[in-house]
């Protein structure tokens, strides 16, 4: 099956590690061109790729980033992504306040045919229960606005995870809704548990029952490489009717979930 990959222009985020990383890797072998970013130099980038810093917690950064990126992009996958144990303004910031300001700057050096794949989380499930507030955020203008309006609400915020994530899915959704017509495409991916670097930090940081929790029913975390085929498949032409989708991988954790099979994981808002 051809996936569309020779020759497109990529942007992906989080490129240094974990899913990122290894979607870089693929991304290459599929003859894409591809331009990584994140706020450390990847150790080993393959030669194929370009590399720019980018720092997420700073508009201006951004800016600076956004300006190396080329005058047309056909493919961007926001993968970059801060855990529970960072500061929660930090969290807000790098996993969607300063993702969906890098990411207007990609989607308007995109045509027709743009295909936008941002990586989401399981914790960010409830969306739906708190759509208002959500959108609150989803709905401000850009980075200050949105910026002020989490400082302004620090118990929406909580720890910040669960917020940005289902932030990410209704932006995600929102813009689906809106930009479909112009011929983009939207569409989030909702891992459960991933064995990256993140995952072990949270493991040291006293979160152990919370990863446990989320590994069943399958009793194992997925690889990073795993994820980063189902960003694939949602950027690709074979998914070419599948937009606003918040596609769940999690080893049938959520399915268990909703019959009432395994207990909810005690996430930390
Ligand atoms: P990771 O820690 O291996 O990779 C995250 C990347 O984001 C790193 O390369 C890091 O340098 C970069 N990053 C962090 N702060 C940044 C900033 N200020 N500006 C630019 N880049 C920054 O973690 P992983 O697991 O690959 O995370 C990728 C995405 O997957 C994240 O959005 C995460 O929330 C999500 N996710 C991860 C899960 C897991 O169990 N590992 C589960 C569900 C979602």
């Amino acid at each position: 099956m051809n996936m569309g990959y020779s020759g497109q222009r990529a942007v992906v985020t989080g490129c240094a590690s974990g899913i990122g990383a290894a979607l870089c890797v693929q991304l290459v072998s599929l003859g894409a061109q591809v331009h990584g970013f994140d706020v450390r130099q990847p150790a080993d980038c393959d030669p194929a790729m370009r590399f720019s810093q980018l720092d997420l917690r700073d508009p201006l950064a951004i800016a600076r980033a956004a300006g190396t990126i080329a005058p047309s992009v056909d493919l961007l996958f926001n993968c970059a992504g801060l855990s529970s144990v960072a500061p929660p303004m930090d969290v807000v910031r790098v996993n969607f306040i300063g993702m969906r300001s890098f990411a207007e700057a990609v989607i308007s050096r995109m045509q027709r045919g743009g295909r936008i794949a941002t990586v989401a989380s399981i914790a960010g499930a409830n969306w739906n229960n708190r759509l208002d507030t959500v959108r609150a955020l989803v709905d401000t203008e850009d980075y200050a606005a949105a910026d002020a309006w989490a400082a302004a609400h620090p118990d929406s915020v909580g720890a910040g995870y669960a917020l940005s994530k289902e932030a990410c899915i209704v932006w995600t959704m929102t813009r689906a809704a809106r930009d479909a017509a112009r011929g983009l495409r939207f569409n989030c991916l909702c891992p459960g548990s991933v064995a990256t670097p993140m995952l072990h930090e949270l493991q040291k940081q006293g979160r152990g029952h919370v990863v446990d929790a989320i590994q069943q029913p399958s009793g194992r975390p997925s690889t990073p490489a795993e994820q980063a085929g189902l960003l694939l498949f949602l950027n690709s032409d074979v998914a070419s009717y599948v937009n606003g989708h918040a596609l769940v991988a999690d080893g049938g954790y959520t399915a268990a979930l909703t019959i009432g099979e395994t207990p909810r994981a005690a996430f930390t808002k």
